[in-house]
């Protein structure tokens, strides 16, 4: 599959998609947005393929949604063409997607890497939402998933101000997992798939759809789910692996089932 907009290459079971219109700093265009959802629905049917890795340039991740495309839209046209509602591929992934963050994470490009499990961040990093700036407010998720991130007085100094926070801040704050070295950055968030792919899938993939549950529902339900899938869990193969190895005192080799 040829693409315009992003470069994909895969390192194993680990797929590498990094978004690539570096003379608009990775705007989100329409066309990227496809071609990321196009992309990410490839890697969800390959079987070989267990963790993503999704990134951009040195100087950005992504600068926002692509405004010039924006700024001539009417709401019907808005409405009528559903924007932004693809975009939301990326948080339905079934599979792991980490987002490694360099430069620019603004607007949509923030919402974007929110969209991902978990963001690693070179300390080149610059998150904001900028939207107000702008004129309008964020509609990728980032008055939600940043309040849930980094807690109502952090997202609401952020989206009203419109000022950028650098890795620290957002290592402090909860919205990154780690910082690292930017040279280092691919590097690690690679390691990190690599790491994340050798488990079991179905654990890993199970996994994350309990985390995600959190966000989603309350404590009592959220424990509930937890513990039908922990049951659950019990009728795998890299279940009995898994334990067997640890009482083998030998590394466990998953099947991945
Ligand atoms: C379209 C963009 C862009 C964007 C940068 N460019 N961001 N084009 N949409 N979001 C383009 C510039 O127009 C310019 O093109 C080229 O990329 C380089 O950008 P410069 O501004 O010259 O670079 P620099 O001076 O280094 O400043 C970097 C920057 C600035 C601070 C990141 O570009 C910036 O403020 N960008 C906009 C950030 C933003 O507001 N994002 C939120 C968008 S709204 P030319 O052709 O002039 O060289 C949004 C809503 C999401 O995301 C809602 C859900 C979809």
């Amino acid at each position: 599959m040829a693409y315009e907009n992003i470069l994909v290459e895969t390192r194993g079971a680990v797929a590498l998609i990094t978004l690539n219109r570096p003379k608009a700093l990775n705007a989100l265009n329409s066309a990227l947005m496809t071609e990321l959802s196009t992309a990410l629905d490839g890697f969800e049917a390959d079987a070989e393929i267990r963790a993503i890795v999704i990134t951009g340039s040195e100087k950005a991740f992504a600068a926002g949604a692509d405004i010039k495309e924006m700024q001539s839209k009417t709401y019907m046209s808005a409405y009528l063409e559903d924007f932004i509602t693809s975009w939301e591929r990326v948080s339905r992934v079934r599979k792991p997607v980490i987002a490694a963050v360099a430069g620019y994470a603004l607007g949509g490009g923030c919402e974007l890497a929110m969209m991902c499990d978990f963001i690693i961040a070179a300390d080149t990093a610059k998150f904001g939402q900028p939207e107000i700036l702008l004129g309008v407010l964020p509609g990728a998720g980032g008055t939600q998933r940043l309040t849930r991130l980094v807690g109502k007085s952090k997202a609401m100094d952020l989206c009203l101000t419109g000022r950028m926070m650098d890795a620290a801040e957002a290592e402090r704050s909860g919205l990154v997992s780690r910082v690292v070295p930017a040279d280092k950055l691919i590097e690690e968030a690679v390691a990190a798939a690599e790491k994340i792919a050798s488990l079991s899938l179905p654990a890993v993939m199970l996994t994350k759809e309990a985390v995600n549950r959190a966000y989603e529902t309350t404590l009592a339900e959220g424990i509930r789910f937890e513990r039908r899938v922990f049951h659950s869990m019990f009728s795998t193969e890299d279940q009995k692996e898994g334990m067997q190895a640890f009482i083998e005192k030998r590394p466990a080799v998953f099947r991945h089932r």
